[in-house]
């Protein structure tokens, strides 16, 4: 299989639109007319409740990652190809083609392929980056912000357990790529209109 090839799958497994499928298949709805109109497991607990958040997180973290787990076992080993694969799976559930490349912010995908990019020391990132989530989440409230913040701490991780510049360049791009599809709910906190975890 050439490096394309495992790029497209990477792209194409982080497009499948866990949140769109449920949402349309349990509420016949589009979860993007409703709440925040993301995709992602924020929007869909809002919809469905606290379960089906914590089932979509999970299956937005394993589906990049599944792609990476399964190309190591093929012996795919160039650091800065997973790095690649990472960074499309994460674009794919950004900009699915299955919804016309509108998509979700991309949080929970990165949480998985980091996890899987290059174990054991990005899995430890990912986990060090979870508490990180909790730990600001518990603080501001935000979901957003928790996001943002744990994301953006990934690099810097990355760079403390001297992982290769590939990987970090990976992080780092799906940081700042997480910041822009962010955008709307900076707006809505600049604004005091983002929704606020334990508040009505
Ligand atoms: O992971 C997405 C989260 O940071 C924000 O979700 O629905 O409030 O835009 P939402």
């Amino acid at each position: 299989m050439t490096n394309w090839m495992w790029i497209l799958i990477a792209y194409l497994a982080g497009s499948f639109p866990t949140g769109y499928v449920f949402v349309k298949l349990f509420c016949g709805e589009d979860i993007r007319t409703f709440g925040s109109g993301n995709i992602g497991a924020t929007n869909v607990g809002r919809r469905m409740g606290k379960k089906w958040a914590i089932i979509v997180t999970i299956i937005d973290m394993i589906k990049g990652g599944m792609v990476l787990v399964l190309a190591r076992s093929m012996k795919v080993e160039g650091s800065s190809l997973l790095a690649l694969m990472a960074f499309a799976s994460v674009c794919g559930h950004n900009f699915p083609i299955w919804l016309k490349g509108k998509g979700g912010k991309g949080v929970a995908t990165t949480f998985g392929v980091v996890f899987f990019m290059i174990p054991p020391y990005s899995s430890y990132a990912a986990l060090a980056a979870g508490i990180i989530w909790y730990g600001t989440l518990k603080i501001s409230r935000y979901v957003s912000v928790a996001s943002i913040a744990s994301l953006f701490s990934l690099p810097l991780i990355f760079i403390t357990l001297k992982m290769d510049s590939s990987h970090v360049l990976a992080v780092l791009s799906m940081a700042f790529l997480a910041l822009v599809r962010h955008k709307e709910n900076i707006k809505r906190i600049r604004s005091g209109e983002e929704n606020q975890v334990g508040k009505k």
